[in-house]
This record gives C-alpha cells, sequence and structure tokens, in this order.
C-alpha cells in the first residue's frame, strides 16, 4: 500500500511500530509518535493523540497486528496465542468506550486470528498484517466515495457548518463529513465552511480548521455559541456531521455538541447530514438509548488549552464527551453505500 504524508495512522518502515501523528499538537506542530506498547498505544488512544472513529479502527487493527507478533514469541500453543490476543483486545476497547469502530476493527482482527488458528504462526501474522491494511485501504476508497455522495447534496458557493473533525485526520484521506467540502476545493468549487471550534476540545478550531484552510476552503471559526447567530443570518445551507457510533433506528453518538446544532438547524430548516462509513453503524445496538457516553476529565473544561484556570477551583464540572442525536433530526446519513433518508433501519 502507498502510504501518504497525511496519513494520521500506518505502521513505520520497519514494521515494528506504529506511526502517528499527535493530534494534541496541531495546528502549530505537526509531529509523529512511535508506539510500540500496548500500554503507548493504550495511551495514545487516551490522550486524543489518535483520534476520530474510523481512525481508532485503523489504529486497533495495526495494534492487534504488531502485539500478535510479539505474543506468537512469547507462547507456543495457539490457544493461549488467541486468549492473548482477546485479553489485549479487551484492553485497548476500553480506552474509547463510544466509537464502535474500535471494537469493529478489534473483532474483525480477532476473527482473521480465528479463522487461521490452525496455520502457521507465520501465516496468522502474515493474514493479520494484510487485514490491517485492507482495514485501512477499505477506509480510503470509503471516504472518497462517501466525499462524491456528499457533493450531490449541496451547491457550489454554499455554506455548509461542521462541528468537531470528521476529515482525513479522523480517518484516512478526504475524511467523511469533510470529505465533500475537500473534493468540491479539488474540482474548483467554492463553498463557505463555518467550523464549530467545538469545546471542550477544540477539535474544530485545531483540526478541522486546519485541514480545511490547508485544503484552500473558504474556512470561517466561530465558537459554538454562535451557530444559532450565523443559521439565523442565512449563512448556512447544510450542516455536516461525522459519527461516533450510529444506532439501528439512525439516532447518533457524536462529539458533544452535535445534538444541540441539530435542534437549531431544524429551528431554522437547514439540512443537517451525518456523514460515516457502515463500519460506524451498530446494528446491534436499537437505539440511542443504549449507547455508552464516554466522559472526560472534567479539568479539560477548566484548564485544557489556558495559561490558567478559567474557572474556581471549587466549581464542579461535568464534561460529556459524546451526545445522541435525535433520528428524527437528521435529514439523511451518508455512507459508502448511499444517502439513507428517514425512516431508518440498518441492518
Ligand atoms: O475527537 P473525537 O475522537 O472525540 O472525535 C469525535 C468526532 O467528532 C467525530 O465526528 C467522529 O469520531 C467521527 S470522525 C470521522
Amino acid at each position: 500500500m502507498r502510504y501518504e504524508v497525511n496519513d494520521p495512522v500506518r505502521l513505520t518502515d520497519d514494521g515494528r511500530a506504529i506511526l502517528a501523528i499527535d493530534q494534541t499538537l496541531l495546528p502549530n506542530r505537526v509531529a509523529y509518535i512511535r508506539l510500540e506498547t500496548p500500554k503507548e498505544m493504550f495511551t495514545a488512544l487516551k490522550r486524543f493523540q489518535v483520534r476520530g472513529a474510523p481512525c481508532i479502527g485503523i489504529f486497533a487493527a495495526y495494534a492487534m497486528f504488531l502485539q500478535a507478533k510479539v505474543f506468537a514469541g512469547e507462547c507456543q500453543d495457539k490457544e493461549t496465542f488467541y486468549q492473548m490476543m482477546h485479553t489485549f483486545a479487551k484492553y485497548l476497547s476500553t480506552a474509547r468506550p463510544t466509537a464502535v469502530n474500535l471494537p469493529w476493527a478489534l473483532k474483525r482482527m480477532e476473527r482473521t486470528a480465528a479463522n487461521n488458528m490452525r496455520r502457521s504462526f507465520e501465516t496468522i501474522i502474515e493474514a493479520l498484517r494484510k487485514e490491517a491494511e485492507n482495514i485501512h485501504e477499505q477506509n480510503i476508497e470509503t471516504c472518497f466515495t462517501i466525499a462524491n455522495y456528499g457533493l450531490v447534496l449541496v451547491n457550489d458557493g454554499d455554506g455548509i457548518l461542521t462541528h468537531c473533525n470528521a476529515g482525513a485526520l479522523a480517518t484516512s484521506r478526504y475524511g467523511t463529513a469533510l470529505g465533500p467540502l475537500i473534493l468540491g476545493a479539488e474540482k474548483g468549487m467554492k463553498f463557505r465552511a463555518y467550523v464549530d471550534e467545538t469545546r471542550p476540545r477544540l477539535q474544530g478550531s485545531r483540526l478541522t480548521a486546519y485541514e480545511l484552510t490547508n485544503a484552500g476552503v473558504d474556512t470561517t471559526l466561530i465558537c459554538d455559541s454562535m451557530a444559532s447567530l450565523v443559521m439565523s443570518q442565512g449563512k448556512v445551507n447544510a450542516c455536516f456531521v461525522g459519527a461516533d457510533r450510529v444506532a439501528k433506528n439512525g439516532d447518533t453518538a457524536n462529539e458533544i455538541g452535535t445534538a444541540g446544532l441539530a435542534i437549531l438547524a431544524q429551528h431554522y430548516h437547514i439540512p443537517f447530514y451525518v456523514f460515516c462509513p457502515t463500519s460506524t453503524i451498530d446494528v446491534t445496538c436499537d437505539d440511542g438509548s443504549k449507547i455508552v457516553i464516554e466522559e472526560r476529565d472534567p479539568d479539560e473544561i477548566k484548564n485544557e488549552f489556558f495559561r490558567s484556570p478559567v474557572a474556581p477551583e471549587k466549581a464542579k464540572c461535568y464534561n460529556p464527551a459524546i451526545d445522541i442525536t435525535d433520528a428524527g433530526l437528521i435529514t439523511a446519513i451518508i455512507t459508502e453505500q448511499g444517502i439513507n433518508y428517514p425512516p431508518y433501519d440498518f441492518n
């Protein structure tokens, strides 16, 4: 596979570690981290150095391949090997509880190992490498297809409001929700992007604004609280967001603030579109009420990205990372298989 500089995760050339862009340092510094041990891999997810649902899935697949090589050298029999793989997968999956691409990729890798159990360790490892590369390559193709579908929904010159980051950094290459904007720019289209800064982790200002300006898209950063005014001024023709997990009925878990945006969009009669690969759809989950909401360190709200605390020490903070957008607020869900309109019933 041909790796590109802007792949947020990939294997190192020596094939012994994952090389990832440290997303916590953007937009000020583009630096790579090398991740080799289970602890390093877990921590990279926990610290959001690697983030975005599909990207986490690709990362997990490479992590399983790398660990499989270590386990194969440590144990004699396949049963122990499989157990070690399973334990590692469980460990990694606890780093981010909401994004379904993480358990999805881990299961796919475990299945690959199980399907090859009768073969030599060498063959199993090779099958795991291929599967991880397939997951990565499929995501690249998927994002491109999604970007093309997205372009059908908007007109040249439209204002598009987006939240958090669903670009190449969160996936690979075009991204999901940012795909139509980036592909559109390549085709000479002139969209106007409004980017929510996305408190408290600022993925919008740090990552989305970085990706869109680099792609030559007309980009205006706004605070999350400004979305209503910007919509009321007629500047927004559509909202484009990604997803961490979509339930069977279309209820969608995504970065905190997404649901509020969907409610505003309905008020102003602005179409609200969710973009995701089918791997983000959790067909075992009937509706949004069953989705586990990830909670982050409350300290993020007061301290992260500020020189000194922006609230008194005694003030408590509640910091849920994800909210659920009711399917009834979503105009369409766009996957690599097409544009899905309500009522949603994914199988
Ligand atoms: O920074 P994260 O991992 O919490 O990002 C969440 C999102 O904003 C996304 O929209 C999501 O993971 C989909 S990314 C294509």
